[in-house]
């Protein structure tokens, strides 16, 4: 297997859909279910800019210095997804601001609907990054390479954000993604790995702990 990015769609995906879940069966009369929609609703766009910009500034930029157009697309559709959260923030606002129970249900399905529509939009997204961005990386860097990109990430983090990270992402991956991302934090910080690995390893399974044991 070569080298891969984008581990962290399977948790990006899995949090579009916990929202939508949360929108689907929101009660829009009850006002703290409003509120509970709109909290999970911005922490979910913090993560999604973030996401996008990590994405533009590290990933797309190996891309540029390589004379290569193929981000091009799925930079347009970061820069849409503001005008999108936008969009979704102002109709969160008008179902708190609708005055009768009629008008908030009506405004309630206009938000799942666009909400939705967003999901979908969004796992495309994914899809194009991890089925045309990868390829490109691969084919235009060596794993070496590619690795290095990560070690800025992973020279910022202190062990608790590295813990911290792995308790958000690792219920949503399977055995190979959480030994990659392991692995990568083991090789480019092997002293901030020590440490947060005390706290790490009694949030695996005993047979994949041993595995990894083993391959470092
Ligand atoms: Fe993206
Ligand atoms: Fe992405």
């Amino acid at each position: 297997m070569r080298y891969q990015f984008y581990r962290e769609h399977k948790y990006v995906s899995a949090a579009l859909n916990d929202v939508e879940r949360l929108i689907a069966k929101a009660d829009f009369h009850d006002s703290e279910a409003i509120t509970q929609v709109a909290e999970a609703f911005e922490a979910l766009a913090k993560m999604l800019i973030g996401h996008a910009q990590y994405e533009n500034e590290r990933l797309h930029t190996l891309l540029k210095e390589k004379q290569s157009a193929v981000y091009a697309h799925v930079e347009k559709d970061h820069a849409n997804q503001d005008v999108q959260l936008e969009e979704i923030r102002g109709l969160i606002d008008q179902v708190f601001k609708a005055r009768t129970e009629e008008e908030k249900t009506q405004k309630g399905y206009q938000l799942y609907l666009t909400f939705r529509k967003f999901v979908a939009d969004n796992l495309a997204h994914l899809h194009e990054e991890e089925t045309e961005i990868l390829p490109e990386l691969q084919r235009l860097y060596t794993d070496e390479e590619l690795q290095q990109v990560e070690a800025e990430t992973y020279r910022e983090m202190m062990p608790e954000q590295l813990v911290d990270m792995i308790g958000v992402l690792f219920p949503h991956m399977n055995p190979s993604d959480r030994q990659a991302i392991l692995k990568d934090f083991h090789d480019l910080e092997p002293e901030k790995f020590a440490i947060a690995w005390k706290q790490i390893h009694s949030l695996l399974p005993e047979g994949e702990r041993h595995k990894l044991e083993a391959s470092m």
